[in-house]
């Protein structure tokens, strides 16, 4: 499939990689990019030969934000019947496999929001990240409100969304929100070395890892711990367990077949 707003490419055959590709508006995300995107990765995701996907922009952005152009003149009704802003976002919750965001430069309103729908994201220690709806007259509108406030808690995430301000990449990484920061040049190697090294695990086991500290953020302590059991024990079933630990205990690196 051939692609306007990304480009989608592959690496060692196992991490599906897709960058947004509207440089002239920042990466704004229009409607376009962004069924483009959950089509890339779906298409990864159903793909047995990728473990792991990476979405990434430019150096100056991951993502300016939803295209306020597209947006400005909508009416309650388009927003609300169109789904035209939010349509196809959903998508990206709805991949199985790993998606890391790999973010340089900017990453504010839907591409913050975009970043965190991802599963953890490496910055660039240019990155900035911000919710600047509020000086549009709006507010988050793909998580952010929610999002936000579980990776950061409360104060900063109500400091972000009510002022507008941007984070920088270190304070983003103080406050939990991304799991390293390195210097630019290095981004994607990061991103590409954690993406290859997930990628060699059992896939069975990561989705199942995936799924379960997504639980965490939907269920109580006890649900979660007991969700996190029941796919623990499954896993037993799996020959990657059996390969695992074999290899452990002969002091071999494991195989994994993902069966
Ligand atoms: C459409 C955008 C855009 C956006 C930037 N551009 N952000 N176009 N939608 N979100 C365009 C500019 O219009 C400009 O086009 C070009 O990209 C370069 O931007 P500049 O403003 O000239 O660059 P700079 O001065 O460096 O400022 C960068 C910036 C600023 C700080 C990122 O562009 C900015 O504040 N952008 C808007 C950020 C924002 O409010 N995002 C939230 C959107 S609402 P031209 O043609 O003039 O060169 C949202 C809701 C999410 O995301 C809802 C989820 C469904």
């Amino acid at each position: 499939m051939s692609y306007e707003n990304i480009e989608v490419r592959t690496e060692a055959g196992k991490v599906g990689i897709v960058t947004l590709n509207r440089p002239k508006a920042l990466n704004a995300l229009n409607n376009a990019l962004m069924d483009e995107l959950g089509a890339a990765l779906k298409a990864f995701d159903a793909d047995d030969s990728i473990g792991c996907m990476i979405v990434t922009g430019s150096e100056r952005a991951f993502a300016a934000g939803a295209d306020i152009g597209a947006m400005a003149k909508y009416s309650f009704v388009d927003a609300y019947k169109g789904d035209y802003i939010t349509r196809n976002w959903e998508i990206i919750r709805s991949v199985r496999k790993p998606v890391i965001a790999a973010v340089s430069g900017f990453a504010l309103g839907g591409g913050c929001e975009l970043a965190m729908m991802c599963d953890f994201i490496i910055a660039a220690d240019n990155a900035k990240f911000g919710q600047p709806e509020i000086k549009l007259g709006v507010i988050p509108g793909a998580g952010g409100t929610q999002r936000l406030p579980r990776a950061v808690g409360k104060a900063k995430a109500m400091d972000m969304a009510l002022t507008g301000r941007m984070m920088d990449a270190a304070e983003a990484e103080r406050a939990g929100l991304v799991s390293r920061v390195v210097p630019f040049d290095k981004m994607m190697d990061e991103a590409l070395g954690a993406a290859l090294q997930i990628a060699d695990f059992s896939q069975i086991a990561v989705m199942a890892a995936k799924e379960s500290v997504n639980r965490a953020f939907e269920s109580g302590l006890s649900d979660g711990v007991m969700f996190e059991r029941r796919l623990f024990h499954a896993l037993f079933a799996t020959a990657d367990q059996k390969e695992g630990m074999d290899a452990f205990v002969n002091k071999r690196k494991a195989d994994f077949k993902h069966q």
